[in-house]
C-alpha cells in the first residue's frame, strides 16, 4: 500500500483484535456514513457534554477536557463549512468524527471514548435528533393549519355540498370542511410532542450494553443536554428505538391527513366537480394535451404518504426479531426515518404555500349544494311537526322518488302531491327549504351553522398562533 492508500484507510477502531483490514465490499455494505453524517451537529453536542462528565468524573484533567471541547469544536467548523475530508474507511459519522479528533489533537483524541460505545453514542445522537425534528414538524405543520385557518375565513360565508361515499349528502360551510383539516393536523401536532416528551430520556451511559464502568454522573450530561429523564436500564437505552418508531407513526398519520387534503384538491380541480382553480405557479400542464392544468403537486403530497407510511413499516420490521441488545440491524433505522422527515416536511411545505392561493368557484359550490340535499331537511320539518323520525324519513323517501321520476324540484311540488305524501306538508313549508337554512339549523356544538363555525374559527385562530 502507498502512505496515502494507507492513510486512505486508517486503522480501525478494533485491529487490535481482527487483524486483517477490511474487504473493501464489507466496508462499503457496512458503512452508514452517507446517510448518518447529517447526525454530527448532534454528535459533536454529545461528545462535549461526555468529555465533561469525563471531567467531573475525574478521568480527565480540566485541561484535557478544555482541549477536547476545542478540538470537538473545530472538528465541527469543519463539518459546518463543508471542509471536513472524509475517508473511504470512516465507518460512520462518530468514528469519523473521532478520527478526525485524533488527527487533530494526538492520543487525547483517543480518550473521549472511555465510558462510551457507539450504542449508546447512536442512541443519543437519535434522540437528540427526533428531538428537534418533532419541534421542526411541529412548526411545519402549524404553518400549514394556519394557512388553511386564513383560507376558511376567508370563505366564511361559503356553501358546498358535503358528501358521504362521496355522494352528495347535505349543505356544509366550505370553513367547516376546511377546518376539519386544521383538527387532523391539531392531533398530528399533539402526537408530534407526545413523541418528543418519551424521547426526551438519556441513554449515554449504557456503554455497549451493560453500563459505563466509570463514575459518569448521568443526570449531569443530561442537564448538559437538557434531557428530562435518564433511561433506567442500559440495555433497553441501547436496543430501543421506540421513539424512531412513534415518530414514524406520527409522519405517517400526519401524511395520510395531507394525502386526504391532497385527493380532495385533486377532485374539487376536476372538469367534473369545478369547485377550486389552481395557481398556474402550482399546477402543472402536458407535454401533448395543450388543454391540460394537471395538479401534480396535490397528486405526488398523496403519493408521497405512501412512501412515509413504507417508512414506518420498514422500522418495524427490522425491529421486530431483535434480541437484546444492540444489533447492527439497528442501523437501519435511519434511512426511513430521515427518508420520511424530509418528505413530511416538504409536504407540509408545499401545501403550506398552496394553500393560499386556492380560488373557490362559490357559486359553483353553492349550487351544487341545492337540490335533492335538502331531503334531510324535509324530514327534520315532519319530526318538528310530530312525526316519528323514522315515518319522516320513509314519506321523504317518497317524495325524493317522485321529484327523481318528474324531473321536479322538492321547492316546485304542489300542494296536491305534497298532501298526498303527508298532510304535514305544504308548499310554504317547502319553499323554505334552502342551503343556507338547512346549514343555519345545524347549531349543535360542532355543526355546520355559521354562528358555530365562527366560533371554531376564533377558537382556530387563537390555537394556530402558538
Ligand atoms: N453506525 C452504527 C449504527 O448506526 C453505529 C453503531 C455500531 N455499533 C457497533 N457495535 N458496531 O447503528
Amino acid at each position: 500500500m502507498t502512505r496515502s492508500r494507507a492513510r486512505a484507510r486508517a486503522a480501525k477502531a478494533w485491529a487490535g483484535r481482527i487483524a486483517t483490514p477490511t474487504a473493501p465490499a464489507v466496508e462499503r455494505f457496512t458503512g452508514s456514513l452517507p446517510v448518518d453524517r447529517r447526525l454530527y451537529p448532534h454528535d459533536i453536542a454529545g461528545s462535549v457534554a461526555h468529555a465533561r462528565a469525563l471531567v467531573r468524573a475525574r478521568l480527565l484533567t480540566r485541561r484535557e477536557g478544555a482541549r477536547l471541547e476545542a478540538g470537538l469544536a473545530a472538528v465541527r467548523r469543519e463539518l459546518d463549512r463543508g471542509r471536513f475530508r472524509f475517508l473511504p474507511s470512516d465507518e460512520d459519522i462518530h468514528m469519523a468524527i473521532e478520527r478526525r479528533l485524533v488527527e487533530r489533537l494526538g492520543s487525547l483524541g483517543g480518550k473521549l471514548h472511555t465510558g462510551r460505545s457507539r450504542n449508546d453514542q447512536v442512541a443519543l445522537d437519535l434522540r437528540l435528533w427526533l428531538r428537534a425534528e418533532c419541534d421542526a414538524l411541529d412548526g411545519a405543520v402549524r404553518r400549514l393549519q394556519q394557512a388553511i385557518v386564513a383560507l376558511a375565513t376567508r370563505y366564511r360565508d361559503a356553501i358546498m355540498p358535503g358528501y358521504t361515499h362521496l355522494q352528495r349528502a347535505q349543505p356544509i360551510l366550505v370553513a367547516h370542511h376546511l377546518l376539519a383539516y386544521r383538527e387532523m393536523l391539531a392531533r398530528d401536532r399533539g402526537r408530534l410532542r407526545d413523541c418528543r416528551a418519551r424521547a426526551d430520556e438519556l441513554p449515554l451511559g449504557a456503554g455497549a450494553l451493560a453500563g459505563a464502568g466509570f463514575p459518569i454522573d448521568r443526570r449531569f450530561v443530561a442537564r448538559q443536554l437538557g434531557f428530562r429523564r435518564v433511561t433506567a436500564n442500559s440495555l433497553d437505552a441501547v436496543a430501543d428505538r421506540d421513539a424512531a418508531a412513534e415518530f414514524l407513526a406520527a409522519a405517517a398519520i400526519t401524511a395520510v391527513h395531507l394525502s386526504r387534503l391532497a385527493e380532495e384538491i385533486v377532485l374539487w380541480a376536476s372538469e367534473e366537480f369545478g369547485f377550486v382553480e389552481l395557481p398556474d405557479a402550482f399546477a402543472t400542464g402536458s407535454s401533448m394535451m395543450p388543454q391540460k392544468k394537471n395538479p401534480d403537486v396535490a397528486e405526488l403530497v398523496r403519493g408521497k404518504a405512501g412512501r412515509t407510511i413504507g417508512a414506518l413499516v420498514a422500522l418495524l420490521t427490522v425491529l421486530k426479531g431483535l434480541p437484546l441488545a444492540y444489533n447492527r440491524d439497528l442501523q437501519e433505522d435511519k434511512p426511513p426515518l430521515f427518508d420520511a422527515a424530509t418528505t413530511l416536511g416538504e409536504s407540509l411545505d408545499v401545501l403550506a404555500a398552496l394553500v393560499p392561493h386556492l380560488r373557490f368557484d362559490t357559486a359553483r359550490m353553492h349550487a351544487a349544494a341545492d337540490g335533492l340535499l335538502l331531503a334531510t331537511d324535509v324530514a327534520d320539518l315532519l319530526v318538528e311537526r310530530g312525526l316519528p323520525f323514522r315515518r319522516a324519513h320513509a314519506i321523504t323517501g317518497a317524495l325524493v322518488r317522485h321529484c327523481l321520476a318528474t324531473g321536479t324540484g322538492l321547492r316546485e311540488l304542489d300542494a296536491e302531491v305534497l298532501r298526498r305524501h303527508s298532510p304535514l306538508l305544504t308548499p310554504a313549508l317547502v319553499r323554505q327549504l334552502t342551503p343556507a337554512r338547512s346549514v343555519a339549523r345545524r347549531r349543535v356544538l360542532g355543526g355546520t351553522a355559521p354562528r358555530e363555525v365562527r366560533r371554531q374559527l376564533a377558537r382556530a385562530s387563537r390555537e394556530a398562533a402558538t
